[in-house]
């Protein structure tokens, strides 16, 4: 099994939009049931919250459903998870605070690195934006993570 955990501030718009979007990119591949997926947020702000209902209904005009329940992000995830992925650079030094070890410091991965067509470095805060804003950060996700299942099923054979 293949455990990997997505992170951002809220865990209510860009990290459960990438569980979303992975979730659904492993139900197509039929790789489902090779992988344990989360996602969780480096602030407490919104624990208990279903996805922002703009993230959930830009997800779903692309039939992508986000099942996320939002929850913190705690010390713990780096036992239960082998690759931690952050939106961005202050999801970035939040996560890596956590980290008891330098293979946990190497569990963390920057969802950026695997949007090459994209210059902006970090997968965008859409909170206080509009609707443009949403369909970026779903545009990055679909590019990121069909690239980032690909570097995850290379290494794991
Ligand atoms: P997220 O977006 O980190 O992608 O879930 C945000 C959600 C909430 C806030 C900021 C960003 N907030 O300030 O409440």
């Amino acid at each position: 099994m293949i455990s990997v955990l997505f992170v951002c501030l809220g865990n209510i718009c860009r990290s459960p939009a990438a569980e979303g979007v992975f979730l659904d990119l492993l139900n197509k591949k039929s790789l489902r049931e090779k992988f344990h997926i989360d996602s969780a947020g480096t602030s407490a702000h919104h624990i208990g919250e279903r996805a922002d209902q703009r993230m959930r209904s830009h997800a779903a005009k692309r039939s992508i459903e986000l099942p996320s329940i939002s929850r913190k992000l705690v010390a713990e995830d780096f036992d239960k998870f082998s690759y931690i992925v952050v939106m961005d650079e202050s999801n970035y030094r939040n996560t890596i605070r956590l980290a008891q070890s330098e293979d946990d410091k190497h569990k963390v991965l920057k969802m950026a690195d695997f949007t090459p067509s994209y210059s902006q470095g970090e997968i965008p805060d859409p909170y206080y934006g509009g609707a443009s804003g949403f369909e970026l950060v779903l545009d990055m996700l679909e590019e990121g993570c069909e690239k980032l299942l690909t570097y995850l099923m290379k290494k794991e054979v």
